[in-house]
């Protein structure tokens, strides 16, 4: 079987081709950019996604060298998102769907982040540190649903880093940027915000954009929100390890390409004498392969929809989707 995913939950357009044995054999995507010193428009994020879709199908068919023949399912980001990307993404999806005269099915965009970390990595029941722009969540998988151990209570932790960026005068994505500023910074005393299982950047945020304001450098305070951030993090991650007697440790997400981030977890996994694996950095942020991936076991798992009653949910939660495909 071959799945074709749709992805188009914020500012990333893509289509990915999948095969049921987990093999990508296409991935293709194009990002809206926003101008210098704005954070995304989602309207023109929507309109962007309309503008590229047929070229993105285009060359994802020839990437993988197939023709819409080949092509047995169709697959896209029902939510959590932006609606007026997702809109694009599912009307794109019906259209498509109803032309080729494939069956379709909408999948979660957190939970197909995890899938294709799971089936990448091998991992089978780790827990999973999901880290995005608008995301952050420590999840583990328990009885039907992957549930949420610990999350973020204001913005996520990609976005928070993006923030500080662009505050910074840093263009989007600013967060790969921080990383290789922070490589040159020392440490300086941050807020520190993690109450029970939940984390809280907004606060920290502020604080380095007023000590900038104050004459502190800026390679380190990338040093520095960077060591909070994912300190915060591990530890969090660390007690759900803990807690629910398990030992292998998931990165994924658009942050999970950060290799401080990695070492850290890496390093507290080993300690405890866990495993700890990593997303591929091309599955990491927002594409159309873990949509496609997530499509073919959700299908198989008897998911199917009615093209005429497709919908989106910009609010839909991790922990709300049925997981029909593990026992
Ligand atoms: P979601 O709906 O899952 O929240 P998203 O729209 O945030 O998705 P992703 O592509 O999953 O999209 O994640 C993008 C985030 O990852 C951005 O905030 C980006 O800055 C961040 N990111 C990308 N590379 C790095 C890096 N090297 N270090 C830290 N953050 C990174
Ligand atoms: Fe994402």
């Amino acid at each position: 079987m071959i799945c074709l995913g749709i992805e188009a939950t914020a500012h990333t357009f893509g289509i990915g081709i999948c095969d049921d044995k987990g093999n990508v054999l296409a991935n293709e995507r194009d990002m809206y950019k926003p101008k210098t010193g704005w954070g995304i428009i989602p309207m023109d994020a929507g309109k962007h996604h309309l503008e590229v879709a047929p070229k993105i199908l285009e060359q994802a068919l020839k990437t993988a060298k197939l023709t819409m023949d080949d092509i047995n399912l169709i697959s896209y980001s029902r939510g959590p998102g932006l609606p007026p990307c997702l809109y694009k993404g599912k009307d794109f999806a019906i259209e498509t769907a109803k032309k080729y005269k494939k069956p379709l099915v909408g999948v979660n965009h957190c939970v197909s982040h995890i899938e294709i970390g799971r089936q990448t990595t091998g991992l089978k029941n780790p827990v999973v540190v999901y880290v995005s722009g608008a995301n952050t969540q420590i999840i583990s998988f328990s009885e039907g649903k992957y549930r949420i151990f610990g999350e973020c209570m204001d913005i996520g932790v990609g976005n928070a880093l993006d923030k500080f960026g662009r505050a910074m005068g840093l263009d989007f994505p600013q967060a790969p940027e921080i990383e290789q500023i922070a490589l040159k910074g020392k440490w300086v005393d941050l807020p520190y915000v993690v109450k029970g299982m939940d984390l809280s950047f907004s606060g920290i945020l502020t604080s380095c954009i007023q000590k900038r304001e104050k004459g502190e450098s800026l390679e380190n305070l990338c040093y520095s929100i960077q060591e909070t951030f994912f300190s915060m993090l591990t530890e969090v991650t660390e007690r759900a390890l803990a807690h629910l007697g398990k030992s292998e440790v998931l990165l994924t997400g658009g942050v999970a390409a950060n290799k401080r981030l990695q070492q850290m977890l890496k390093t507290m996994a080993k300690e405890r004498g866990g495993k700890f694996e990593v997303v591929p950095r091309d599955l990491s942020g927002d594409q159309g392969a873990m949509i496609a991936w997530n499509g073919i076991i959700a299908y198989k798992s008897e998911q199917k929809m009615n093209p005429d009653k497709a919908d989106v949910d910009s609010r839909w939660r991790t922990d709300d989707v049925e997981i029909s495909w593990i026992s």
